[in-house]
């Protein structure tokens, strides 16, 4: 199965910079609770925004650049063919693919579940979530996030699966 994970503001921006436009640690202790222990593919730019590959996960890198240099528990996968062989060769586990803006255009049309975090506020970025026709999805689970001093702004957590 393969899975987009992701967080976006209600204008569906979801990158400033390399880096997210917010701070909210409840999206990032969902996101971890999800992924650990699993596969996680990104795009090589989403990758260079981290300071280290995610502990704990199998760490994919999607790139068409056979000579870069990735440490050495991190694979490069060339295109999204090999990423649906992933997912096949390990049948009963999610690969979650977890960003950025262009490898999620790339995976959504062989994508079969989203986890999509809704912050219901407006933030400055340059990267934007692709389009998703939701007529495609059905919405299998909400949860609305608790707002509190360390996650000041109101968003839900929504999972869909390929109607
Ligand atoms: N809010 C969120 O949930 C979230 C999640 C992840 C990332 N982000 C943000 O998104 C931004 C980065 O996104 P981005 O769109 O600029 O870059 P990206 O998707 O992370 O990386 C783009 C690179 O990935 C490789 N790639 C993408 N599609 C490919 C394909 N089909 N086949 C082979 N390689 C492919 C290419 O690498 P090569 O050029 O090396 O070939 C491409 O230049 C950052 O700001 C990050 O913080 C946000």
């Amino acid at each position: 199965m393969i899975a987009l994970i992701w967080a976006e503001d209600q204008n569906g921006l979801i990158g400033k910079q390399g880096q997210l436009p917010w701070h909210l640690p409840a999206d990032m202790r969902r996101f971890k609770t999800l992924t650990t222990g699993h596969h996680v593919v990104m795009g090589r730019k989403t990758f260079m925004g981290f300071k280290r590959p995610l502990p704990r996960r199998t760490n994919w890198v999607l790139s068409q650049q056979s000579d870069l240099v990735l440490p050495s528990d991190v694979h490069r996968l060339s295109n999204v063919a090999e990423i649906q062989t992933l997912a096949a060769v390990h049948p009963n586990e999610p690969i979650f693919v977890i960003g950025g803006a262009v490898v999620f255009e790339a995976v959504l049309p062989v994508a079969d579940y989203l986890y999509r975090t809704r912050i219901n506020a407006s933030f400055e970025g340059d990267t934007w979530m692709p389009a998703v026709d939701y007529t495609q999805w059905q919405l299998v689970h909400q949860q609305i996030g608790t707002v509190d001093e360390k996650n000041q702004y109101p968003y839900e957590f929504d999972d869909f699966r390929r109607r």
